[in-house]
């Protein structure tokens, strides 16, 4: 039996090349890129050169980019960072609805210590509003972070249209970008972002490394007690080889990116049309036109979640609900909750299909011939 893996959005296998990549620098480099002999010049070097690598990857300095342990602490760095270090300005910050949890949770320990939060609600099709935004904001909004993919749905906010809009005001604007980055071209001047948070291990890069970009002249308190590294913004030694690892994996994701993009489209239709020849009742979350390539979520109407995954898994599919399973209750999504309410099956009845390097069109022949017929066994 094919045992396929589809939950790319989740986490990414690593790349052979990006493990070798770091063999490479683990056997080669004992130092310390902090220390100023011969091994930790060399280190130094290596460092450096990775770091260009990133930085060139979003058109963004050298000096721009900031070493954290991944999307999490990126995350966490932009908002609580800000927070402090402009709080003396204001205490309101805008988000949405539908982050990840490490800005939901961040915004709530930030509500906690007094600072106010704006949750923006979403469309049916998991989108913003730009008026929304620009009623929302004031004339002490410190920051606004709206993500530029979402994780479980795929839509896409309109980034460059809020990086205009907030031109003439003086909040940062902070972009999660841990699910575009690899597959969408990222500019952050032409996106006019101030923060943009990355994750290797959503690129097949290794985890536990990211970084955080942080334009030039934004002022950011730092939340790790320690060295200077990373010019005083994140102390702690450098994770050197998971930092050369992930400047692989972007040299790689760059090189595949429109053939992956190209391939993950069609993925989407093999799955779309399988449904509808075999007239399997289904919605779509989010929409195909404004959406990250390798996400598709769908809503299989009558169909239980759970007797779906676990019917998949046996076949062999591996996909997520985009739910998260706590004690055998269905926790459900609060990014469905947001574009559909709290009273409705789509909460209940959603699998989210992610893509990655390796399937090719007839593992996701499979993959959809094998939903049709779990469909069709357990919707009477
Ligand atoms: C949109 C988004 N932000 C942040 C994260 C957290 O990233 P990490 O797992 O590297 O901490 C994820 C991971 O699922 C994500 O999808």
């Amino acid at each position: 039996m094919k045992q396929l893996y589809i939950d790319h959005a989740a986490t990414s296998p690593i790349d052979p090349e990006v493990m070798s990549a770091m063999v490479d620098n683990m056997l080669s480099i004992s130092g310390n890129p902090s220390s100023v002999h011969r091994y930790g010049r060399e280190a130094r070097y290596a460092l450096d050169t990775a770091r260009a690598v990133l930085a060139a990857s979003i058109h963004a300095k050298e000096s721009e980019i900031v070493f954290t342990s991944g999307g999490t602490e990126s995350d966490n760095l932009a908002l609580l960072g800000t927070a402090y270090a402009r709080q003396s300005e204001g205490k309101h910050i805008i988000t949405t609805a539908i982050e990840h949890s490490a800005i939901l949770k961040t915004a709530q320990a930030l509500e906690k210590d007094g600072f106010e939060i704006t949750y923006l609600p979403v469309s049916k099709n998991g989108e913003i509003s730009l008026n929304d935004l620009q009623e929302a904001l004031r004339p002490d909004t410190i920051l606004v972070s709206i993500m530029y993919g979402n994780n479980e749905v795929g839509s896409r906010q309109p980034i460059q249209a809020i990086g205009l809009m907030l031109e003439t005001h003086p909040a940062y604007f902070h972009t999660d970008a841990v699910q575009a980055y690899g597959l969408e071209e990222l500019n952050v001047d032409e996106l006019k972002v101030d923060l943009l948070s990355t994750s290797a291990h959503k690129l097949n890069g290794p985890h536990g490394i990211g970084f955080l970009y942080v334009r030039s002249q934004t002022r950011l308190n730092y939340t790790m007690f320690g060295g200077d590294q990373e010019r005083k913004r994140r102390a702690g030694t450098e994770n050197l080889p998971a930092i050369v690892g992930y400047a692989k994996a972007v040299e790689l994701a760059e090189e595949t990116r429109a053939d992956k993009r190209d391939s993950y489209e069609k993925f989407k239709q093999i799955i779309i049309s399988a449904l509808d020849i075999a007239g399997v009742k289904y919605e779509i979350n989010g929409t195909i036109d404004n959406s990250l390539s390798h996400i598709l979520n769908i809503h299989f109407i009558g169909a239980s979640v759970e007797a779906f995954l676990v019917n998949l898994d046996m076949a062999g599919v591996a996909v997520s609900s985009g739910s998260a399973c706590m004690a055998g209750s269905i926790e459900p999504s609060h990014v469905l909750v947001a574009m559909y309410g709290e009273d409705t099956p789509v909460l209940k009845e959603s699998l989210r299909f992610s893509f990655g390097a390796g399937l090719t069109k007839e593992d996701i022949t499979y993959v959809a011939d094998e939903t049709v017929r779990i469909y069709q066994r357990i919707v009477k």
